[in-house]
């Protein structure tokens, strides 16, 4: 079935896997992260407390600046290039609601979550996160799926997948949303985020003692690691 209000494009959501372009396409791969961004959402209203709250909106967070660093550097630069020019309004509307995102993001990471605006802010940035996934599966992903072939695709596809796997995880106000600029602030914002992430992870809130230094180190070399990985492979990537 086709949706009328984009000039006879078919929906991702529509699509079969085959369709798509099979598991590794960028269509896919988009449909399964937003599918699981969308549940992870869902348990937001189930949460039993603030704290947990609090862990979900960290997870809903993470997983979704991931994803929209990777489409900034990797699917938009493809986007841009197969069919519409740097000047292109779709993935600047698209940049905008990432933006509006990050700062609810940044804005929620320095809130208590039992505070009475924290759950406004939370549905506000869940509904710019919702409306994001629609414009993607509904018109940006359908338009480039008419301009270049399968083979594509899927390797639009597992540029994603990569840059998304090494991108920053926490929201950073400053970062410009455009690539050259993003990917040259993304790589040592990559690897603080992810010695902040270890750090948090051995030092438990209110503790103020170390448990797991360990575990920091080794997680602040495994980053450092997969970021100089990135750095070489970049030159034969999308973009
Ligand atoms: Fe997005
Ligand atoms: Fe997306």
């Amino acid at each position: 079935m086709t949706n009328p209000r984009h000039n006879g494009l078919r929906s991702v959501a529509e699509q079969s896997e085959e369709e798509r372009g099979g598991p590794g396409s960028i269509l896919s791969r988009q449909s399964r992260d937003h599918a699981e961004l969308d549940e992870l959402m869902r348990s937001y209203d189930a949460a039993g407390s603030p704290a947990e709250r609090g862990r979900i909106v960290a997870q809903v967070g993470e997983r979704a600046l991931r994803h929209a660093f990777a489409e900034e550097t990797v699917l938009f630069p493809a986007y841009r290039k197969f069919l519409a020019g740097d000047d292109d309004e779709l993935t600047r509307h698209i940049e905008g609601d990432h933006q509006t995102v990050n700062d609810a993001l940044e804005q929620l990471q320095r809130a208590d979550p039992s505070s009475a605006d924290y759950d406004a802010t939370v549905r506000h940035a869940f509904e710019v996160i919702r409306h994001d996934a629609h414009d993607e599966e509904d018109d940006l992903l359908p338009r480039l799926q008419q301009a270049v072939g399968v083979e594509q695709l899927r390797a639009i596809g597992a540029a994603w997948e990569v840059q998304r796997r090494t991108s920053p995880t926490r929201p950073h106000p400053r970062v410009p949303r455009e690539p050259p600029g993003n990917v040259l602030a993304g790589i040592p914002l990559a690897v603080s985020d992810r010695v902040k992430d270890a750090v948090d992870h051995a030092l438990p809130v209110g503790t103020g003692r170390r448990r797991a230094a360990p575990a920091v180190l080794a997680a602040t070399a495994a980053a450092v690691l997969l970021v100089r990985r990135r750095g070489r492979g970049r030159g034969a990537g999308m973009g």
